[in-house]
């Protein structure tokens, strides 16, 4: 069986499990090296997973390694430096959600991309490969609910992860591109289209820890598109029972609802009601999307396929998420000019 070689560039939160993935999860990848500017943190995680080369600088790494691919899993700011050099380097490209934060941002990496000719550049909406949402998907383009009127996705994180909120907020992005992003993404998947107008609005509800990095802890979007349809999107930090991420997607001849996760099949009924424990998380409600996604990254490459999640789509979920910015910053509904 050929196997794709792997990198990684970034073993936090999210990076340490796409290496533990790629390790033991994924038949089809060989992890070759690890690096992350907290190499201390890159040792332990390739010890742990019998990683021999790890490093403390991408540059040296993609100079030295013999990996195929890498896997981008920094913060988002630290997205476009990473990109230009594994596109330098010559390298298939799995990176994490959003592709980038400024417009600037976006035209370095296109001009990166289409220079890296012959090579796979997939962006991490995990999302789009979650059981669920893909069957939902599939429904909608076989026209079981006849034509999409409306869409309705929401994201609410749970209040249990404050620690994390505080700890990763100033450096991941904001409300806007660092949660909303997976929402944004789904509608205009969903949709088919691209976004004519949008409105946000938002603010601190409860959490006034992240005015300090000039953050809101929750929002509604509004948004139109250009073929009609329309959508609402909801980021929250609030959620008290669990990681409660759900979609409803209403047609002329039915809906469809993507249920909130729940850990069982268990309900439990007594003295306090009817209940369902909720997922505790993304690692949890998404751990088979995450394998998922990479799996098809790797397919994509070796079967020489089109991407799923290509950097046009991503760049133009990123423009979704400037939009919105826009829009909550001045109050007002913001057009798309492009
Ligand atoms: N798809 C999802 O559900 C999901 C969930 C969580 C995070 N993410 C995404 O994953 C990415 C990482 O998020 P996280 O929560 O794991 O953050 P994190 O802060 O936990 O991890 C980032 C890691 O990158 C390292 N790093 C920073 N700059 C570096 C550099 N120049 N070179 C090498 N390493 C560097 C940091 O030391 C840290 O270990 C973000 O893009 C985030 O949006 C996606």
């Amino acid at each position: 069986m050929k196997k794709l070689k792997f990198a990684v560039i970034g073993v936090g939160r999210l990076g340490t499990r796409h290496a533990e993935n790629l390790v033991h999860r994924i038949p089809r990848a060989e992890l070759v090296a690890i690096c992350d500017i907290d190499f201390d943190n890159a040792k332990e995680t390739a010890e742990r997973l019998g990683v021999k080369n790890v490093y403390d600088s991408y540059e040296k790494m993609l100079a030295e390694t013999e990996a195929e691919a890498v896997l981008i899993a920094t913060p988002p700011a630290v997205h476009r430096e990473c990109i230009l050099a594994a596109c330098a380097a010559k390298k298939h490209i799995f990176c994490e959600k959003p592709i980038g934060v400024t417009d600037k941002d976006l035209d370095l990496i296109d001009e990166a991309v289409a220079k890296n000719t012959e090579k796979v550049l997939q962006v991490g909406f995990m999302r789009r490969f979650d059981r669920s949402y893909a069957e939902a998907k599939a429904r909608v383009d076989r026209g079981d609910i006849g034509k999409v009127i409306k869409l309705r996705s929401i994201s609410r994180d749970p209040s249990a992860q404050m620690g994390d909120f505080i700890k990763l907020g100033p450096t991941l992005g904001g409300m806007f591109y660092d949660m909303s992003v997976h929402d944004l993404d789904l509608v205009r998947w969903f949709a088919g289209s691209e976004v004519a107008s949008l409105y946000a609005i938002g603010g601190i509800y409860e959490f006034e820890e992240f005015a300090s990095f000039n953050d809101i802890d929750n929002c509604s979007i509004l948004i139109k598109f250009k073929n009609g349809v329309m959508a609402e999107v909801e980021g929250s930090k609030n959620a008290s029972c669990g990681y409660d991420v759900w979609m409803e997607i209403v047609g002329t001849k039915g809906t469809l609802l993507i249920n909130s996760a729940t850990t069982t099949f268990v309900t439990q009924k007594d003295e306090y009601g009817i209940r369902n424990e909720c997922s505790p998380w993304f690692r949890e409600r998404f751990a088979e999307a995450y394998e998922r996604e990479v799996e098809v990254f790797i397919d994509t490459v070796l079967s020489n396929k089109e991407t799923l999640m290509s950097a046009y789509d991503a760049r133009k979920v990123v423009e979704m998420a400037t939009m919105a910015t826009k829009s909550y910053e001045q109050g007002t509904v913001v057009f798309n000019d492009k």
